[in-house]
């Protein structure tokens, strides 16, 4: 089965998160390892910090980590062997894009990890993040760190006290990588200044914007199906057509419920088929209806029943019942495709601080849902979207909390 991503990697690709504590990497790690899993690409995160906690122990001493503490720097540069020879064992296997994740925050770990993927053949991209804002720190370490096992069942004063000590030993040993000859992307105080070096071919270029695009600021993103449509009351797939009369009353449901949530105006995206812009329309507010969000194109199917689909085209019907995710509508598009479709959107949708609304169909909406709830890609056009409800996901440092609510469409 073709992976359906948009171009095949020559290469695989290590990309080296290098920092001190707290600034973020593991987040952006596995932001990345989902941007990458969800696109098509085989990318996994190897954290040095769990290989640490599984083999040491997940609570050390701050002094653990005082770099003039040789038993502590020995047990670390143990930790980052063992991930390295897993991550190095799984790109033998078949892995794309590996996600080193520690501070590999010296000129000289750096120098072995370059060697070590070299003589493995793989390349390497560093992605360095730099902070020096306090507050941006404070709330790090408060939001992600005291949720980590180091500090289970400690109080979280001494935990933060405790971890501003593990931070200051990094700090004294810390090199920001300089006129190192390698391919990086450094980004300072999330994104508000990028430097880049080298950074070569398509998958590199794609890793840099996504990485640029991303932010910590928690803001909810609210995914609605339009309203009941009269191709919906017929069970035919896609089509132009406009709501029901249930499918306006949702319209409406719809405007009170953000209204009561969204104060002010946020970004409203619709697709341009008039279901969508029809749904949006009693928001009264500024929308913009995007081609991108357009339903997935079924082809010559379109303005078909599924089963006018299975009798009419039965080896359609059963090559799409086989294999839902790479499943092409002859003329059309396979999930596939919608993914590779959204992926602009998905950079967009990261990139906003601002309350979104997406007023879209069923299978653009299980795609940009698998894609914010961590669902294999598999499992994305099964996800159930229902008619009439809004999805209300806001993300966070570690997965996304979800809601649904159930609206009134009653005439
Ligand atoms: O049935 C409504 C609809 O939005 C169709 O227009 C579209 O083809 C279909 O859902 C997508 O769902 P599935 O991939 O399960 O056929």
């Amino acid at each position: 089965m073709s992976l359906g991503i948009p171009i095949a990697i020559a290469k695989p690709l290590a990309v080296v998160m290098v920092g001190l504590p707290a600034r973020g990497k593991t987040y952006i790690a596995r932001k990345l390892a989902r941007y990458l899993s969800w696109t098509g690409y085989r990318a996994e995160v190897f954290n040095v910090g769990n290989y640490r906690r599984e083999r040491f122990g997940a609570k050390v001493p701050a002094s653990f980590f005082d770099p003039t503490n040789t038993q502590g720097l020995d047990s670390r540069k143990k930790a980052a062997f063992l991930a390295m020879d897993d991550m190095l064992t799984w790109f033998r296997d078949g892995g794309e894009i590996g996600i080193y994740d520690a501070t590999n925050s010296t000129q000289k770990r750096r120098a072995w990890v370059m060697k070590q993927c070299d003589e493995a053949g793989v390349d390497v991209l560093f992605v360095e993040t730099l902070c020096d804002d306090a507050t941006i720190i404070d709330a790090n370490i408060r939001d992600t760190k005291l949720l980590a096992p180091d500090y289970q069942g400690i109080d979280p004063d001494q935990a933060v006290a405790d971890f501003r000590a593990r931070i200051a030993h990094y700090e004294r040993a810390y090199e920001p990588i300089a006129c190192e000859q390698t391919s990086f992307v450094k980004l300072i105080n999330v994104g508000q200044r990028i430097e880049a070096q080298h950074v070569q071919g398509y998958i590199q270029g794609r890793i840099t914007q996504f990485v640029m695009n991303l932010h910590i600021t928690p803001r909810t993103i609210w995914l609605t199906r339009h309203g009941e449509s009269t191709a919906n009351m017929a069970g035919v797939v896609g089509t132009d057509m406009p709501l029901t009369s249930r499918g306006a009353a949702y319209a409406k449901s719809l405007a009170t419920f953000i209204g009561e949530q969204l104060p002010q105006p946020g970004t409203i995206w619709t697709s341009t088929l008039q279901r969508a812009i029809q749904t949006a329309a009693p928001l009264g507010r500024t929308t913009h209806p995007l081609k991108v969000l357009d339903e997935i194109d079924a082809g010559i199917c379109d303005g078909m029943t599924y089963a006018q689909i299975q009798e009419q085209m039965p080896g359609e019907f059963a090559r799409r019942s086989a294999d839902k995710l790479g499943y092409r509508y002859p003329r059309g598009e396979s999930y596939e495709d919608v993914i590779a479709r959204l992926d602009p959107l998905i950079l967009e949708l990261e990139r906003q601080q601002n309350p979104v609304l997406v007023v879209s169909h069923n299978a653009i909406l299980r795609v940009l849902y698998g894609y914010l709830s961590d669902a294999a890609r598999e499992a994305v056009p099964h996800i159930d979207v229902p008619l009439h409800t809004v999805m209300s996901l806001t993300p966070r440092a570690y997965g996304c909390e979800v809601k649904t609510t159930v609206l009134d469409a009653a005439v």
